[in-house]
């Protein structure tokens, strides 16, 4: 079975440096106990005030085989002047190498518009980070289908072939991710209608071999069975990923799975 990836999105958390530093150890532990580094990769993306310090704790250890840093977002333009924002070539020089892009907490929280995550994928694209590429509809009812084709047209309008085959695209119910009220997981049958829409839709824009995640309430009881799935090339978590005792589950099923 290909190597699977495991992204975590720490999104606002935790609450401190100690804290992350904790979560890094403890991993780090566990990969150690289990001598096991090549069974997976590990893709943490912090909060930007922990970057550079997270970059320097995954520089060592087990962890320097098997985790790579992440950002959760990227500007939209690449110019000094933009207040507030982090440039993709700042990500470049702390060392990042992937990058959430159109996640819904963004789209749908604070207003990001189709265009916006358009001109944040060609710059994460220009940089030469992989694009995380979060797809999802509202409600699994009436037009979803619509809704996702729709998305993924405006998400990639103009992106070149070549370059959405080198996105992971993380499919990303909105109504599954924890923060939603009455969030319940999708199941991987499910989620695999999904991706069909989502893959025809990039067949249609010249894509050959897109790469699939899925993210949304995985949690220690689910994981495995998204990871087990030959079509997931992994998953996306979030709150479970500063969840000591459940990522470690998470991460130890994910051992066990690729063995
Ligand atoms: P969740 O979040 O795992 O907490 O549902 C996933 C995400 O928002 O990427």
């Amino acid at each position: 079975m290909a190597k699977k990836l495991i992204i975590a999105n720490w999104k606002t958390a935790p609450d401190s440096l100690a804290e992350a530093e904790t979560i890094i150890n403890t991993v780090d532990e566990l990969l150690a106990s289990l001598g096991e580094q090549e069974k997976f990769s590990l893709i943490i993306c912090p909060p930007f005030v922990f970057i550079e310090e997270v970059a320097r704790m995954l520089g060592s250890g087990h962890l320097a085989q098997s985790a790579l840093l992440g950002a959760q977002d990227i500007a939209p333009l690449d110019t000094s002047a933009l207040t507030g924002e982090v440039s993709g070539s700042m990500l470049v020089k702390l060392g990042v190498r992937y990058v959430i892009v159109g996640h819904s907490e963004r789209r749908w929280k604070l207003g990001e518009s189709d265009e916006v995550v358009n001109k944040k994928l060609r710059l994460a694209l220009d940089h030469k980070l992989t694009p995380i590429v979060c797809i999802g509809e509202h409600i699994r009812e009436g037009r979803w289908h619509e809704e996702i084709v729709t998305q993924v047209q405006a998400t990639f309008a103009g992106i070149p072939a070549v370059d959405i085959d080198r996105c992971l695209i993380a499919y990303e119910p909105i109504w599954a991710i924890s923060t939603a009220s009455g969030a319940y997981p999708d199941t991987p049958v499910s989620a695999l209608q999904s991706i069909k829409i989502i893959r025809e839709t990039l067949n249609g824009l010249g894509a050959i071999a897109p790469r699939f995640l899925y993210g949304g309430s995985v949690t220690e009881s689910n994981a495995s069975k998204f990871l087990a799935v030959p079509e997931f090339s992994g998953v996306l978590i979030g709150g479970p990923s500063v969840r000591r005792e459940e990522f470690l589950k998470i991460l130890t099923d994910a051992i066990f799975l690729a063995r």
